[in-house]
């Protein structure tokens, strides 16, 4: 049988390795750092690592909220969630992640688009 997502991501702490850079990267992105200024970065690094634990296969440590819930009102444009998927696509990179695994993180994401886009 085939491994989780989450074990092939290299369990929790290859995911939250995964998150970190991922945040990083949104800081230095100027199509939409200016949405993170306000950020507590630590908490937004543990919130994004839980997540992507959780939404992998991996143990349910996620404690923030629903991704309709996080971003409704704040008018999120089409530019910033694929600057959004930028940084994860470089971020999978970035730590060797396989195709097959940087297609099924993606494939998952784009999914979440719906709750996330200008809702
Ligand atoms: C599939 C794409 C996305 C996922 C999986 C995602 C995931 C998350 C998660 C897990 C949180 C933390 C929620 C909590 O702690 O309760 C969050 C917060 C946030 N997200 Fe997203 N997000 C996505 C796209 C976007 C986009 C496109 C933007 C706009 C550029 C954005 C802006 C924010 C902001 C401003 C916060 C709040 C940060 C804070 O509280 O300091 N997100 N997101």
């Amino acid at each position: 049988m085939e491994l989780s997502l989450y074990e092939r991501l290299g369990g929790s702490e290859g995911i939250t390795k995964i998150a970190c850079d991922t945040v990083d990267l949104h800081l230095k992105n100027p199509t939409i750092s200016p949405r993170f200024f306000k950020s507590d970065v630590a908490a937004l690094k543990i919130a994004a690592a839980t997540f992507f634990i959780m939404g992998t296969g991996g143990p349910s440590v996620y404690e923030g909220k629903d991704m309709l819930s996080t971003h409704k009102g704040m008018n999120i444009s089409d530019v910033e969630f694929n600057a959004v998927l930028d940084d994860i696509l470089q971020a999978l990179e970035m730590n060797n992640v396989g195709q097959k695994e940087k297609e099924e993180v993606l494939f998952v994401l784009y999914g979440m688009k719906k709750d996330i886009v200008a809702v």
